[in-house]
């Protein structure tokens, strides 16, 4: 059975009534296959997966979507009871934040001012405020994110790293429609067209480890993935395309990397990375 809580005190109670370990899956909703493939994973490590659903404000930007984010609680709770989760943590506004915005927020550092943090200022300063402050309240052992948000499970890892808060973060790979698209909750505001330009991103990602498999070095990844972006439907504007390595420092030559993507397309902004191994430098 899946628990309902809307209050912290409801939480703190359900909690305490909770023996073994516990697994969380952070979400703001609108939950797909990707969140259900996380809850999963959860469910394989933990003995009770408990899953928290809130949009948070303070990591979207005044020009972002956070007025027509999806909310779909009723669905949501479906398929979280599919998935076996225990306990579904969906408070307000207030609940989360009774004393207002908090006027102390989470510096993620240089790191969270790279890549999204640069298309999206004070976005991981709001995604890190929220997410320690959801390890207080549910206190997990163990955290599950998704890679497809790259930066910010490298970011949630650091944090907890950094401030010893006592809960493993598991990073969780992407799930991918059958054509390459990775799932977002975003992809649902894409139009037919545009969804077909979305393709651009998985292109570029699967040229870049073509490319690296052939034993191309770091300068001939990236132009082979950007020639596979440049090369999709057209629509889709893209904001970075870089190599890193798996700690997203900048400028691996050789070994463990990692592709990122970002672009727009019409107003949506996705994002995408993968895995990448490049052969030693002769
Ligand atoms: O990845 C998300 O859905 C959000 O950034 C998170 C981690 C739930 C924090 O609001």
């Amino acid at each position: 059975m899946t628990e309902l809580v809307r209050t912290r005190e409801e939480l703190a109670k359900a909690c305490a009534a909770l023996t073994g370990t516990v697994g969380v899956v952070m979400t703001m909703g609108a939950l797909h296959s990707g969140h259900e493939t996380l809850l999963r994973a959860a469910r394989e490590r933990a003995d009770h997966v408990l899953v928290t659903i809130f949009v948070n404000p303070l990591q979207f930007g005044p020009n972002e979507d956070f007025d027509r984010y999806p909310r779909t609680l009723a669905t949501d709770l479906e398929a979280c009871r599919r998935a076996g989760a225990d306990l579904v943590f969906a408070p307000d506004r207030e609940e989360m934040y009774p004393d207002g915005e908090p006027r102390v927020r989470v510096n993620p550092g240089l790191l969270g001012e790279d890549l999204e943090g640069l298309s999206r200022p004070g976005f991981f300063h709001g995604v890190l405020t929220v997410v320690l402050k959801l390890f207080q309240l549910t206190r997990p052992d163990l955290a599950f994110f998704g890679e497809k948000d790259y930066q910010q499970l490298t970011l949630v890892r650091r944090m907890a790293r950094d401030f010893d808060v006592p809960v493993e973060v598991v990073g969780v790979p992407t799930v991918r429609e059958p054509d390459g698209l990775a799932l977002s909750s975003r992809n649902r505001y894409l139009s037919a067209q545009e969804r077909e330009a979305a393709l651009s991103l998985s292109a570029a990602l699967r040229a870049g480890v073509d490319a690296a498999d052939r034993g191309l070095d770091a300068g001939a990844v990236l132009a082979e993935a950007h020639r596979a972006f440049g090369s999709g439907a057209a629509g889709a504007r893209l904001d970075y395309l870089v190599l890193t390595d798996p700690d997203l420092e900048p400028g691996p030559v050789a070994g463990p990397a990692r592709l990122l993507v970002a672009a727009w397309v019409g107003a949506t902004r996705l994002i995408d990375n993968a895995a990448i191994r490049l052969a030693p430098r002769s």
